[in-house]
């Protein structure tokens, strides 16, 4: 493996805007490299390295945090009139500035209902849910903003603090099963380094605005929930059918249920030559088990 830190290193100014779930293991990630990592939350922090900045009150950074920044990624969803809120507040100051590049994280939504089948970054999107409608318009914004964006599409986020373990720990755990039902998942910890990885290669590697980061292996629910009881030595409960819980599902729950596709990585894997760390929910899941 090449030497990371000759390719991103010190002289890279990164800023994290919205250092949530992925947004902090990908700053965590790029400080151990040496690169010099500012993230952003909507409320005060004791993390010198981070500030404030919260679209839904104005809240917004002072214009020096941007002097030198190189690379920047943006992990905040749509505010809720399907727009951007980093290109809201920034979009003129982040043209005036040289960077190198700008990533976005998207969400699989994006392709719409599959029924089961597979999709890809040459489908055409066909968002169904209103918030995957809004997703779309911001994808937009993002690329019509000239910027050298790369967005980067997901799907479930899991890793150590947030998973089937975590759920069942926390006793929110529902058992559904619904015939023929299918999800893509993503390890947070594939999400930072695939990206690190294209930026490493940045300059031998063919560039794709639009990248899917997805593990081998779509699967129904069921089948991680039993592998999670499993490993904890614990009997699963009884499933319940989708069709007599429904009723009881919060509007967002249900709405996951209401798309079933399986998100290909071939072009990030075979095409780009990414290889996962956590190819399966088994091994993405033991590392969750270890490291809680
Ligand atoms: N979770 C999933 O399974 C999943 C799947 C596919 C795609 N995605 C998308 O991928 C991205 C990263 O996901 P994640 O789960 O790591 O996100 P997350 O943990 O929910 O973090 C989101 C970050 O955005 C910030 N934020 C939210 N609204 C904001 C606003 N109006 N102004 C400024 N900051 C705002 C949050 O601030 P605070 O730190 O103050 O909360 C947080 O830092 C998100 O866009 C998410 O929607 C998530």
């Amino acid at each position: 493996m090449k030497n990371l830190a000759s390719s991103l290193n010190y002289k890279n100014k990164f800023l994290i805007l919205g250092c949530g779930f992925s947004g902090s293991f990908f700053a965590k990630t790029l400080r151990k490299l040496g690169c010099n990592a500012l993230t952003s939350s909507r409320s005060e922090s004791n993390d010198p390295n981070s500030f404030i900045f919260n679209s839904e009150n104005g809240e917004v950074p002072d214009k020096k945090i941007f002097e030198g920044v190189t690379h920047i990624l943006s992990c905040i969803p749509p505010d809720k009139n399907g727009n951007d809120p980093v290109l809201g507040n920034f979009k003129n100051t982040l043209k005036s500035l040289s960077l190198e590049w700008v990533g976005y994280l998207s969400t699989t939504g994006v392709y719409g209902n599959t029924k089961g089948g597979w999709v890809s970054e040459i489908d055409q999107p066909n968002p169904f849910q209103k918030r995957s409608q809004k997703r779309l318009n911001c994808e937009k914004e993002w690329i019509e903003s000239g910027l050298p964006v790369q967005i980067f599409r997901l799907p479930g986020i899991y890793g150590p603090g947030r998973s089937t373990f975590d759920a069942i720990r926390n006793k929110k755990i529902r058992i559904i099963s619904k015939k023929n039902q299918v999800f893509s998942r993503i390890h947070v910890a594939d999400i930072t380094n695939a990206i690190i990885y294209l930026l490493q290669n940045k300059n031998s590697l063919k560039f794709y605005q639009i990248i899917n980061i997805a593990d081998d292996e779509p699967c129904s629910q069921i089948e991680v929930t039993q592998y999670c009881y499993d490993l904890l030595g614990l009997q699963m409960p009884k499933p319940t059918l989708f069709e007599d819980a429904k009723d009881e599902l919060s509007p967002i729950a249900q709405s996951f249920w209401m798309e079933n596709r399986r998100v290909s990585n071939k072009l990030l894997c075979e095409t780009l030559g990414y290889k996962l760390i956590y190819k399966n929910y088994r091994i993405g899941l033991k590392n969750c088990y270890l490291n809680s």
